[in-house]
């Protein structure tokens, strides 16, 4: 199918699968994932008639990295870490994807490099190193107190001392992860050389970490205090983050790809970014086309919750500008976890898919969750992310998020002949590409089956959002449509948040629809589809559903 409006740029069609490349294929028996793996699995992801359907991969981080944060550490932007392959690897991967219609983004971090990247340690060699204020450097108060009392994202400081010169260093998140000065032009030049490397390598966008973070207050004022469990909490983030400058950097970024406009920059904020995260879409056109609204990834199972969230980014995001929809990644705990702990767990996990797929904007799919890939019931011993560690056991942290995809029932699911480096999560031999794939009702086919009715409708892919009031409480009801010459392509969703059925009267969707309309896709797989007679219509728990105008 053609859709309506041929001139869209690619991502607001597209459907982007998110690779940890650590866990998602090792092909050398190291029990770490790695390139020439992912190659091997491009066919799951597109090009043959069994594929999932995606448009478009982003890796996180595989550049050369002590992995103190799993490679969002980076002590050299332009090369690949020996983990995961070479050069030479990254080339045939972008080859090997565009050939099946697949496209490449990179994590790109910004905000700080490795403490092991050469500029780290040529600014850390001496006071009057010419790359010392390539990164914040500061003099502490007396009595060995750091310059003031910014908390890092990961605990602690967000300074360290460096006895070599005798000053502090400012790490936003781990003290292995000095923050680079963007104030400094040299920096921004450096960074843009950086994004020109790789595009010339071939690759279609970039996902900027920690976007949020990249302009500092240098004055250096204590952030005011507040009440919080944790550190990072216990201050308003008011002159460590969400500065002004950050938006000139992110323009500056932008005009610099004033003859790519066919790349895309998406960018991750936090969560509670003073302004919400679309204040970085800039007014639509000069700063980043995609922003990451975390808070659905922090919501409860809840119809007002989600209700209100949904249109609150929906309306926030400008013209020009373009959400993403997203459910989990690699920093929280898998979203079949997080709504649910019990036999609706699955359902909730089909429901979020239906979600996914239908609400306006880019999804993005984390590896595994197409699977229903439960996160790891992990021991201490298991645990690798010092921030995980940090936290536990009162925190789920990372890790049991970042376990080895499973692909079948053969030993270590087929991830690796080695010894995986994260334990399979516990549910493998049931959850795998294997077994689903030869299974209709299971949560891989209504993937499938999702990605093929949202590429095949215009209303799902580039139609207006509008939420439908009227409907029992306990249900979310919406329209997607366009309307093009006359003609209205409309669909209407329904989804119910609650463990008992709910009764949606006909009416309601024939005022919105204008008539009758026919059930298209269920994610309850006894449900039978078709045309939708009678005068009303029975929801199920945690059932949600689409229906279009016949
Ligand atoms: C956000 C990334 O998603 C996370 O994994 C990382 O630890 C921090 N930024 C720091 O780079």
């Amino acid at each position: 199918m053609t859709l309506l409006q041929p001139n869209t740029p690619w991502w607001q069609s597209a459907i982007v699968y998110q690779i940890y490349p650590w866990s998602f294929q090792d092909s050398n028996g190291d029990g770490i994932g790695d390139l020439p793996g992912i190659i091997s699995r491009l066919d799951y992801l597109n090009g043959s008639p069994d594929s999932l359907g995606v448009d478009a991969i982003w890796l996180s981080p595989i550049y050369p990295s002590p992995m103190h944060d799993f490679g969002y550490d980076v002590s050299d932007y332009c090369n690949i870490d020996p983990r995961f392959g070479t050069l030479a690897d990254f080339d045939r991967l972008v080859s090997e994807a565009h050939r099946r219609g697949i496209r490449v983004v990179m994590d790109l971090v910004l905000n700080h490099t490795s403490n092991q990247h050469p500029w780290f340690i040529e600014s850390r060699s001496s006071r009057t190193s010419a790359k010392r204020d390539w990164y914040y450097w500061a003099d502490g108060k007396s009595g060995r107190r750091p310059p003031n009392n910014w908390a890092a994202r990961f605990g602690g400081s967000a300074w360290t001392h460096d006895p070599h010169t005798g000053q502090y260093y400012l790490h936003s998140f781990l003290s292995e992860q000095p923050d680079l000065n963007w104030a400094n032009p040299a920096v921004r030049d450096a960074v843009f050389g950086v994004v020109r490397f790789w595009l010339d390598r071939g690759v279609d966008g970039f996902r900027l970490d920690a976007i949020n973070w990249l302009g500092k207050d240098t004055s250096w004022p204590d952030n005011p205090r507040r009440l919080a469990w944790r550190s990072y909490y216990r201050q308003i983030h008011r002159y460590d983050r969400d500065q002004p400058h950050t938006h000139e950097a992110l323009r500056a970024l932008r005009s610099s790809l004033k003859d790519r406009e066919d790349i895309l920059l998406v960018g991750e904020t936090s969560s509670d970014t003073s302004g919400g995260p679309a204040a970085f879409y800039g007014n639509g056109s000069n700063e980043l086309h995609e922003v990451f609204d975390f808070r659905l990834l922090r919501s409860d199972w809840h119809p007002d919750t989600f209700r209100r969230l949904i249109l609150d980014s929906d309306r926030a995001v400008p013209q020009g500008g373009w959400p993403p929809v997203v459910f989990s990644n690699h920093d929280q705990s898998r979203h079949i976890d997080r709504y649910g702990a019990g036999g609706e767990a699955i359902r909730r996990a089909r429901a979020t898919a239906l979600l996914l797929f239908t609400l306006r904007g880019t999804p993005f799919v984390y590896y595994g969750e197409e699977l229903g890939l439960r996160d790891g019931r992990l021991r201490r011993a298991d645990l690798h992310d010092p921030y995980t560690i940090r936290y536990w056991p009162w925190k789920t942290g990372r890790d049991p998020a970042r376990t080895p995809m499973p692909w079948d029932d053969s030993p270590q699911a087929g991830f690796t002949t080695g010894r995986p480096w994260l334990p399979l999560s516990q549910a493998w031999r049931q959850t795998n590409v294997a077994g689903e794939q030869r299974d209709p009702g299971s949560i891989l086919s209504l993937y499938k089956r999702l990605i093929r009715m949202k590429k095949g409708s215009n209303a799902l892919t580039v139609g207006t959002y509008h939420p439908v009031d009227g409907g029992p409480p306990e249900c979310l009801f919406f329209i997607r449509e366009t309307l093009v010459d006359g003609q209205r392509d409309a669909l209407f969703i329904a989804v119910n948040f609650s463990a008992h059925t709910q009764k949606i009267s006909l009416q309601t969707v024939h005022s919105e629809l204008g008539r009758t309309g026919t059930l298209i896709l269920s994610t309850d797989t006894q449900r039978a589809e078709g045309p939708w007679t009678a005068d009303h219509f029975l929801l199920g728990p945690d059932e949600g559903i689409v229906v279009s105008v016949a």
